[in-house]
């Protein structure tokens, strides 16, 4: 039982949490009107201060820089993810790489996690609040599941590699926007070169459909044999129903179940 002098506070943050803020970025609050940097409202001398600053048509000369233009951040993605020679290398790439404003808003980079020579790597869509608190993806209830999957077919989840195409959290767990898939694309496809696995899952549709190039649903697709290239290779890819919507939908796990059956048998081949 609630005291009720907890009530108002509680509902305070049930609004905040179903308006998507759900992650206290700082200790205290950052009152960002009253940033020098922000704000148009000149200091004292002068005329007496505004609430909101006016609208303005360009930006002030003191603005904050802004993000990259996404052509320019792709761009600057790709040079950067072909200059990594190692998984390691490409860590340290992507966290002082600044082209894509969800780091702003993530704890912390969710790289990767498993064996840098796995025989199959696993690749979802973007990490959740759990990987964005501890760096490591798939370890929240989705990542749960898959671990009790892959121990199914008597794979231990040390064995494979795991990532996302989309490295940091957007904020309250939305879909990453196309801009910052597609800027963080070239992160994910040098990670997959690296590893070079011999079987690649694409785990959900928006993992599919950026990996694969293939639009249908995901309950057309999962289970299919089909290719991704890399520049060197061919490598066997299968899309596969995300843990998350198994999770939601336990029925379909038994199509789970034959494609990590169809896994198994492709490596033991
Ligand atoms: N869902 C994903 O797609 N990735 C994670 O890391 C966790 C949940």
């Amino acid at each position: 039982m609630i005291p009720v002098e907890f009530k108002p506070v509680r509902d305070l943050l049930t609004f905040y949490l179903e308006s998507g803020v759900d992650v206290a970025l700082d200790e205290v609050p950052a009152d960002r009107f009253a940033d020098p940097a922000l704000s148009a409202v000149p200091a004292e001398p002068g005329p007496p201060p505004r609430l909101r600053p006016e609208p303005r048509l360009v930006a002030p000369a003191a603005a904050v820089q802004a993000p990259p233009l996404p052509e320019e951040a792709i761009m600057a993605a790709r040079a950067a993810a072909r200059s990594a020679a190692s998984l390691e290398a490409l860590r340290d790439i992507m966290n002082g790489f600044e082209g894509c404003a969800l780091r702003t808003t993530a704890k912390q980079l969710v790289f990767g996690d498993g064996s840098p020579q796995a025989r199959v790597m696993f690749v979802g869509e973007a990490p959740g609040s759990e990987e964005d608190q501890t760096g490591i993806p798939f370890v929240g209830r989705s990542g749960q599941l898959l671990d009790r999957m892959l121990g199914a077919i008597g794979i231990a989840r040390s064995e494979v590699y795991i990532a996302n195409i989309v490295p940091w959290r957007p904020p309250g767990n939305r879909d990453p926007s196309i801009h910052e898939t597609q800027i963080c694309l070239p992160f994910i496809q040098r990670q997959i070169e690296l590893v070079d696995p011999q079987v690649l899952v694409c785990l959900g549709k928006p993992a599919t459909a950026t990996l694969l190039g293939v639009n249908d649903g995901i309950k057309r697709t999962r289970g299919r044999w089909l290719v991704y290239k890399t520049d060197t290779r061919d490598i066997r890819a299968m899309p596969m129903f995300h843990p998350a919507y198994l999770l939601r939908n336990p029925i379909e796990k038994r199509f789970a179940w034959r494609d990590f059956l169809a896994i198994k048998k492709a490596l033991a081949g």
